[in-house]
C-alpha cells in the first residue's frame, strides 16, 4: 500500500489518471488531490475535481495551489482541454469545497503527520511541488518518490523540445529534480507508447457510471486525435500512476536529467542524458522510455469495470 497525493490540473486526462487511482484502494491510498493552474485556471481546473467527484460520489480531499507559473505567465490550453478545462461531459454542479488549505500547506501537514513515506504523483505543472521542496525542505525525507508526467527524452508537444507540464513552469521543474528527492519521469515518449486505439474506447460506451464519464470525456479528449488523421491518443496522465500498480510494463533506464531554462528554442526542455556514462551519474532519475500498451490499456479498462460495481 502506498500513501500517494496527486497533483495535477484537471484536464482530461487527469481525471482519468485519478479514477485509475480511485480503482486500486487497495495498492494507492490517496490521502489528498492539489490543484494548480496549467491546462486552465486554478478555480476552473478545482471546480472540475471537485464536480467529478459529486458525480462519482467520492470526497477525496482537495486543495488549491498556486495559480501561477513562478516566472512565466499562465498559459491554458482551451485547444485541448476546452474553455473549462474539462469540455465534454455533463457535470453536476457541487457542494463540495476545496480544503481552505493551500496546496503546500496541506502537503506539509500530511507528511508531518505520515507515519510511513508518502509517494506523489504529479500530473500537472510543477508549480505547487517545487515550491513545497523549496519551502519546506526538511521534510524530504517523508518523500517516497515523486512520480510526474512530464518532460521528454528527445522531443516536446507544446514546443518542438518542450513538453507541456515542464514548459509550463520550468523554474519549478528545476526545483524538483534538482532537490535528490527519487524523480519518476514519464515522458510524451512512454505515454505515446501507450496510447489508446479510438476504437477501444469505444468498450466503454454502454458501461457503468465511471465508464459513461471516461467515454464522454473521451468524445471531447480524442476530437484533437481525430482532427489530426490519427487512429490513436495519449492518455498522458494515467502513466506515472498504472508504473506505480506494474512498473513490470515498463522499460526504464536511469539518467541524469537537467531542465533548460534558457535557450531561444528549448527553454523547459528536459535534458535527458542518454549517453551512457552511467559511472560519472550524481543524481540519477528513473526515466520510462515504453510500456506494453496492451496490458497498459487493460488496466485502464479493468479500473473502469472496479467503479462501475462500485458506484452503482
Ligand atoms: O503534456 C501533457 C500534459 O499536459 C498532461 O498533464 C495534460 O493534462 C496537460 O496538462
Ligand atoms: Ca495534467
Amino acid at each position: 500500500m502506498r500513501n500517494i497525493i496527486i497533483d495535477c490540473d484537471p484536464g482530461h486526462d487527469d481525471v482519468i489518471a485519478i479514477m485509475v487511482a480511485m480503482a486500486h484502494e487497495e495498492e494507492l491510498n490517496i490521502l489528498g488531490i492539489t490543484t494548480v493552474a496549467g491546462n486552465q485556471t486554478l478555480d476552473k481546473v478545482t471546480n472540475n475535481i471537485l464536480k467529478v467527484q459529486t458525480l462519482l460520489g467520492t470526497n477525496i480531499p482537495v486543495s488549491k495551489g498556486y495559480d501561477c507559473p513562478i516566472v512565466k505567465p499562465l498559459e491554458v490550453q482551451p485547444l485541448a482541454h476546452g474553455e473549462t478545462g474539462l469540455d465534454g461531459p455533463e457535470l453536476p454542479e457541487t457542494d463540495l469545497k476545496p480544503t481552505g488549505l493551500h496546496a503546500i500547506e496541506f502537503m506539509r501537514r500530511t507528511l508531518e503527520e505520515a507515519k510511513d513515506k508518502v509517494t506523489f504523483v504529479c500530473i500537472g505543472p510543477l508549480t505547487n511541488m517545487g515550491l513545497f521542496l523549496k519551502t519546506y525542505p526538511h521534510l524530504k525525507d517523508k518523500i517516497d518518490c515523486i512520480a510526474i508526467m512530464g518532460g521528454g527524452i528527445y522531443n516536446g508537444n507544446i514546443q518542438v523540445k518542450a513538453e507541456f507540464n515542464v514548459y509550463h513552469d520550468p523554474e519549478a521543474a528545476k526545483l524538483v529534480f534538482d532537490s535528490g528527492v527519487k524523480v519518476v519521469m514519464a515522458g510524451i515518449e512512454v505515454c505515446y507508447s501507450g496510447s489508446i486505439l479510438l476504437t477501444e474506447t469505444e468498450r466503454a460506451k454502454d458501461g457503468g457510471k465511471a465508464s459513461k464519464l471516461f467515454y464522454d470525456i473521451m468524445q471531447f479528449y480524442q476530437g484533437y486525435a481525430i482532427r489530426n488523421g490519427w487512429d490513436r491518443t495519449a492518455i498522458f496522465d494515467m502513466t506515472p500512476i498504472i508504473w506505480l500498480l506494474h512498473p513490470e510494463y515498463y522499460v526504464s533506464e536511469e539518467r541524469e536529467v537537467h531542465i533548460e531554462l534558457n535557450g531561444e528554442y528549448c527553454r523547459g526542455m528536459t535534458v535527458v542524458d542518454t549517453r551512457g556514462y552511467s559511472g560519472q551519474m550524481v543524481n540519477p532519475k528513473t526515466v520510462l522510455v515504453s510500456v506494453d500498451r496492451e496490458k497498459f490499456i487493460e488496466v485502464l479498462f479493468d479500473s473502469l469495470e472496479r467503479l462501475d460495481k462500485r458506484f452503482a
